[in-house]
């Protein structure tokens, strides 16, 4: 309260300040001692007739109270310097939860401004911090679990006296315990390569319609296998300006989600619409559906609805796909309920030289 009725005082009015003090202090405050010397008769009132006397009382006591005031000035001063020289080496050491204090009147507005700074800069890396280790745990935790049981049941098939249907069975095991890895290798790959950008390169104008009817291809060996009805509604060639291979990872990881979360025989509903300024992708399955806890993180990395983690996959793939859309100025829309589906849109803005279609 008391601050705003000071004026942020920049570094050069609080140096003249304390300067111009000290001197004061020391003149006015030696004066004095000397009239109280004078008052009680330790000097006789003609000290100063012998000069050499004089000054060397003078000096004698301007010695004493200047290292005094410049002492205690020299403190006061010097005090916030020392705080943030001993802060910095906290924060070097890893301490993020060190923060420089922003109290005192006479602090100047350059070190009150640095504080600030020094202390955003701590938060900012202290959640950078959290973040990383959450990130090195979960992925060890979904690293290690497929290798323990890829070991476990090598060792069985090692043993040998197993019957052929149980052999076959662990080499499924192993088999899919092994794409589960390959899948984490690449969504962590791909994941660590967008991350941290906020633009890509590598645009080019493509047919999306196409990439989408070759990723409905590329997943058929799923959807048939769960015997799952597609509904199509594709019509027209769309030409959209965008990364391709980010974008393809898009249309994977939603159809793969779309089939994974689907009941067997259920049915799958793939629309991609084209409007003026906006191209809308939407795949709707009639699955397990999400309640509103997952539906909060589905985007969190690492995260699975399943908590007991017996679905396949590693909780990146739609972290992977809000990025890449975010990419691309997009936006995603999940709407689902438990038991009955989920609908996911993609809208995608189209720059002004794509509403053409390339002479090809
Ligand atoms: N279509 C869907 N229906 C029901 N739940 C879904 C659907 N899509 C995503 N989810 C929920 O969101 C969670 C996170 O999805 P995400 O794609 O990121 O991970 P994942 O599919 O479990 O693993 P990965 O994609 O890495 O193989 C899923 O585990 C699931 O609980
Ligand atoms: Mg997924």
């Amino acid at each position: 309260m008391i601050k705003h009725f000071f004026p942020r005082f920049n570094i050069f009015f609080v140096f003249s300040f304390y300067i111009f003090n000290i001197l004061w202090f020391n003149v006015g405050l030696s004066g004095v001692i000397i009239y109280w010397l004078l008052r009680v008769g330790f000097l006789s009132e003609n000290f100063y007739e012998n000069p050499a006397v004089g000054i060397s009382i003078l000096l004698f006591i301007s010695t004493i109270i200047g290292l005094i005031v410049t002492r205690v000035a020299g403190k006061l001063m010097l005090n916030p310097i020392c705080e943030m020289l001993a802060s910095m080496k906290k924060l070097a050491g890893g301490d993020f939860n060190v923060r420089i204090g922003n109290s005192g009147l006479l602090r100047p507005k350059e070190l009150r401004d640095f504080s600030e700074e020094f202390n955003a800069m701590a938060k900012e890396l202290g959640s950078i911090e959290i973040l990383r280790s959450d990130f090195v745990n979960n992925f060890s935790h979904e690293f290690k679990t497929p290798i323990v049981s890829l070991r476990g049941f090598a060792k069985l098939l090692k043993k040998g006296n197993l019957s052929n249907d149980e052999r076959q069975e662990y080499l499924d095991i192993i088999i899919s315990e092994s794409d589960r890895l390959a899948a984490l290798a690449t969504n962590v790959l791909n994941l660590s390569k967008i991350e941290n950008r906020t633009s890509f390169s590598g645009h080019s104008l493509f047919n999306l319609s196409e990439q989408i009817r070759r990723t409905i291809l590329i997943t058929e060996l799923k959807w048939s296998e769960k015997r799952l009805e597609l509904e199509v509604d594709i019509k027209e060639d769309i030409y959209f300006l965008g990364n391709p291979e980010l974008l393809s990872q898009v249309w994977v990881n939603l159809l793969d989600n779309a089939v994974k979360f689907s009941y067997q025989s259920g049915k799958l509903r793939i629309r991609l619409l084209n409007y003026n300024d906006c191209v809308v992708f939407k795949v709707e399955d009639f699955g397990c559906g999400m309640d509103e806890e997952i539906k909060a993180h589905i985007f969190d990395k690492f995260y699975q609805g399943d908590r007991s983690r017996s679905t396949e996959g590693n909780g990146l793939g739609m972290t992977v796909v809000k990025k890449i859309v975010s990419l691309h100025k997009g936006e995603i829309l999940v709407e689902s309920r438990p038991s009955q589906g989920t609908i996911v849109t993609i809208t995608l803005p189209k720059q002004a030289n794509e509403k053409q279609k390339p002479l090809l």
